[in-house]
């Protein structure tokens, strides 16, 4: 499958590195085109490859890993994404890295305002990046990834990729209720859970 970065940094490269270990091209996009990329696609292997925002319409799923703050100006970078399947991994901090106060609100749910075409799966998030990087199969257990979105088809799209990587999805609903459990403040926020088979 062809997939896509909009932001590539901590988070991105973690998640970037699974894709690649399941076989996935990863076009890797930032404020500052594709040369400032090269270095880092180099050592990824030749499933990395730097691209700029304008061309994140070739991939079919694409991972949202910018700064909170940036979200707007970053959508009014990207092309036109309509019926692309965007993995919101954003977490509404400022850049004082106090909460954004949403007035109880899904971050998701600002965040889809800003890409009213795609279709939308908050995932990964609740998770910091080391435990995106770390081995999600844990002796027989794996490691549980929270997926929400409004989109059924979506978001077994997502739940494939993240089985493929290790994890095991936990489906907690739509945009409105599980997106809201996962973001930061929410009860699913920084935990690592562990599911054992029985
Ligand atoms: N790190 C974690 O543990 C973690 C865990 C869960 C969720 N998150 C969330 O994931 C997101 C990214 O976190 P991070 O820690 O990976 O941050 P980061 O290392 O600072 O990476 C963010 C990337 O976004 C790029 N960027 C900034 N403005 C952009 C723009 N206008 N257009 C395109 N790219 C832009 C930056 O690259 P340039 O400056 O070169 O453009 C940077 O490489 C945040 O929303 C954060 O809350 C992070």
């Amino acid at each position: 499958m062809r997939t896509a970065i909009i932001g590539f940094g901590k988070l991105g490269e973690a998640i970037t590195r699974k894709l690649i270990r399941a076989g996935h091209t990863v076009l890797l996009t930032n404020s500052r085109g594709p040369a400032s990329l090269q270095q880092k696609a180099i050592q990824l292997g030749e499933l990395a490859v730097p691209a700029e925002l304008a061309d994140v319409a070739e991939a079919e799923v694409l991972f949202l890993t910018v700064p909170w703050s940036t979200i707007p100006a970053v959508s009014k970078s990207l092309p036109e994404l309509s019926g692309k399947i965007l993995v919101d991994v954003t977490n509404q901090f400022l850049p004082d890295m106090r909460l954004d106060d949403l007035k109880g609100k899904a971050s998701s749910r600002i965040v889809q305002a800003h890409f009213p075409d795609v279709s939308l799966v908050k995932a990964l998030n609740h998770y910091f990046e080391k435990w995106v990087d770390a081995e999600p199969v844990v002796g027989l257990g794996h490691r549980l990834a929270f997926i929400a979105g409004d989109d059924e088809q979506s978001k077994s799209v997502v739940a494939g990729l993240l089985s493929e990587f290790g994890f095991q999805p936990l489906d907690m609903g739509d945009i409105d209720t599980g997106s809201l459990a996962q973001q930061a403040g929410g009860p699913l926020a920084g935990l690592n859970v562990v599911s054992y088979p029985a």
